[in-house]
C-alpha cells in the first residue's frame, strides 16, 4: 500500500471502508483489481469491518432506550457460515427460516436459546429438529400450526424415551393490517398476505397455545411489517398493535408474555449515490434512499407503548417486556458487493446504443430481476473517474429479461447506466449495497457455476468465505 492515495470522494465511498485508491474501488483497502485477479470473476465481497459496525449500531440504538432489547440477525438475507461466524462473534442471536438456516446456525455454535424459527410452512421434520435442539421461540403463522408444534413435541418426546419433553416455546406471529412503502412483495403485514395469524383471531389463538402447557409454553408475540420499510409510523404501529393485544392477552387469560418481537425491516440507503436517483419514481426512490435510525424506530415504538401503557394502567406489563428485533438487510446490505467483468460489449447502429455484457446476471442478483432492486453500478477499475457515459448493462442470461434496466418498460430502473467514457471488455465493475438478498438467492440457471466469495478482514487481508462452484458441482445431485 505504499504510493496510495485517495483521489477522489464519489458519494458512494464510506470513509475506512470504501474508497478509492490509485484509481480502483477499494474494500478496507483491499484492492479490487487485485481480488478478481486473484479470486476471478464475478465475486461477492463482504467486509468484516462493516457488518461489526452495522452490529454496533443496531446495539448502540439499543443502548440509547431504557429497555431489555435483543436483535436476531436475520439469516435469510445472507446465511453464509463466514457471515453467521461474524455475527455471532459480535454478540447477536438468530433468526432462522428453515431446517437447513436452523443446522447452519448450531453448526456455528449459536445456542439454542438464541435463535427464532419464522416461516409459515414448516415442515413436520423441521419442527421436529426446532423443539429437539429447544430453541427460543418458534414463530407459529396460524392456529393450525400450534397444533403441529405439539405434535412435534409429542414425536420427539416418545423418541427420547422421556416423556413429557420440555414445552416448545412459541411465539404467534400477527398480522393486523398495517401497509408500508415497500414493494408489495416486501409487505408482510396486510391481511392479503400469506403470513400470520389475524386481530380477530388472536384470542382464539391465544386460548388454543394455552390449551396444552405441558407441550407448549406461549413466551410472545410477533410481528414483521416487511422488508426495506422507509418510515418510522408502521413499526411504531405495529408496536402499538402488538402491545395492546399483550395487554388484552394479559387481562383475558391472565397470561404474561415475555417479548414482542417487532421483525426485521430497518431499511438500507442504496441511494448514498443519488447521482442516478432522479431516474427512479418517486415512491422507489423514498423507498430505496431511506435513512431511519433504528434508535428512532426503537425510541417510537416505546413511547407509543408507554402512552398506552400509562393509559391503561400496565406499565408493569411493559417493564417486563423484552423487545426483539430480527434485522437482515441493515446488517449485510451495504457490507457486500458484486464485482462483476465486462466480457463483451456491442452499439447497435439503429439505436445507437452501447450495451455492455457482464458476467453478473439475476442468477445471482435475483431482486435486479424479481423487484427491479437498484444497486448502484460503478468501474471498480477507474472509481475515481467520472461516471457520466451512458451504457445499456446487462448479464450473461439466456433470456431479454437478464438487464440491469426494467424491461417491462415501467421505470422502476434507470434506462441506462453511467459509468466512465469507453468502458470497454476486461473492464470490472461493481454493483454496490449488494451484500443482502443476493448470495442467499443464487442459483445454477443456464449451468453457471456460483461465484466464490471474499471477506475482506480489519487488515484488509482477503478471505475465501464460498468456493467458486466447479462443473462438477452442476451435476453432482443428478442421477443418470
Ligand atoms: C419474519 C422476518 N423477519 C425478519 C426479516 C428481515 O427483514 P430485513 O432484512 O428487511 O431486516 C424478514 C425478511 O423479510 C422476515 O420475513
Amino acid at each position: 500500500m505504499s504510493s496510495t492515495t485517495v483521489s477522489t470522494t464519489p458519494a458512494w465511498t464510506i470513509s475506512d471502508y470504501l474508497e478509492v485508491r490509485d484509481g480502483h474501488l477499494n474494500i478496507n483497502a483491499a484492492d479490487a483489481l487485485d481480488l478478481i485477479t486473484k479470486y476471478d470473476s464475478p465475486l461477492f465481497v463482504f467486509s468484516e469491518p462493516r457488518i461489526r459496525s452495522n452490529i454496533q449500531r443496531l446495539k448502540s440504538a439499543a443502548d440509547s432506550v431504557d429497555h431489555p432489547i435483543r436483535f436476531f440477525y436475520a439469516s435469510k438475507a445472507n446465511s453464509n457460515m463466514a457471515v453467521l461466524k461474524t455475527v455471532f462473534d459480535s454478540g447477536i442471536d438468530v433468526e432462522v427460516n428453515s431446517g437447513g438456516e436452523l443446522f447452519k446456525a448450531l453448526r456455528i455454535g449459536f445456542r439454542p436459546d438464541q435463535i427464532i424459527f419464522n416461516g409459515t410452512s414448516k415442515s413436520a421434520s423441521e419442527l421436529d429438529e426446532a423443539v429437539r435442539a429447544g430453541i427460543y421461540a418458534i414463530n407459529v403463522d396460524s392456529i393450525y400450526e400450534i397444533g403441529l408444534v405439539e405434535e412435534a413435541v409429542k414425536r420427539v418426546s416418545a423418541e427420547d424415551g422421556h416423556a413429557p419433553a420440555k414445552p416448545a416455546r412459541i411465539t404467534l406471529r400477527l398480522v393486523p393490517e398495517i401497509g408500508t412503502r415497500s414493494h408489495l412483495g416486501l409487505q408482510t403485514a396486510l391481511l392479503t398476505s400469506k403470513f400470520g395469524i389475524s386481530s380477530s383471531e388472536v384470542l382464539e389463538a391465544f386460548r388454543r397455545g394455552l390449551q396444552n402447557p405441558d407441550l407448549i409454553h406461549v413466551c410472545g408475540i410477533h410481528i414483521h411489517v416487511g422488508s426495506q420499510t422507509p418510515d418510522v409510523e408502521p413499526f411504531a404501529e405495529a408496536f402499538r398493535s402488538m402491545w395492546e393485544h399483550l395487554v388484552a392477552i394479559h387481562r383475558e387469560t391472565g397470561h404474561t408474555l415475555e417479548h414482542i418481537n417487532l421483525g426485521g425491516g430497518i431499511p438500507v440507503n442504496y441511494l448514498r449515490d443519488r447521482s442516478q436517483a432522479d431516474q427512479l419514481p418517486q415512491h422507489e426512490r423514498d423507498m430505496l434512499g431511506a435513512d431511519l435510525e433504528p434508535s428512532v424506530v426503537l425510541a417510537e415504538a416505546l413511547r407509543v407503548a408507554r402512552e398506552s401503557a400509562r393509559a391503561a394502567g400496565a406499565e408493569h406489563l411493559l417493564e417486563q417486556t423484552t423487545i426483539l428485533l430480527e434485522p437482515g438487510r441493515s446488517i449485510i446490505a451495504d457490507a457486500g458487493l458484486v464485482l462483476t467483468s465486462v466480457l463483451n460489449m456491442k452499439q447497435r447502429p439503429e439505436t445507437l446504443d452501447v450495451w455492455l455484457l457482464t458476467d453478473a446476471g439475476y442468477n445471482i442478483m435475483l431482486s435486479m430481476n424479481n423487484y427491479k432492486w437498484y444497486y448502484h453500478l460503478i468501474s471498480a477499475s477507474r472509481a475515481g473517474e467520472p461516471h457520466e457515459q451512458e451504457y445499456k448493462v446487462a448479464g450473461p442470461l439466456c433470456d431479454s429479461g437478464d438487464v440491469y434496466f426494467d424491461i417491462e418498460r415501467e421505470g422502476r430502473l434507470p434506462d441506462y447506466r453511467r459509468l466512465p467514457a469507453n468502458v470497454k471488455p476486461g473492464e470490472i465493475l461493481a454493483l454496490l449495497n449488494s451484500g443482502a438478498y443476493s448470495l442467499a438467492q443464487m442459483f445454477h440457471y443456464n449451468g453457471r457455476p456460483l461465484p466464490a466469495a471474499v471477506m475482506i478482514r480489519k487488515d484488509g487481508t482477503a478471505e475465501l468465505i464460498r468456493r467458486r462452484d466447479t462443473y462438477e458441482d452442476l451435476v453432482t445431485n443428478d442421477i443418470w
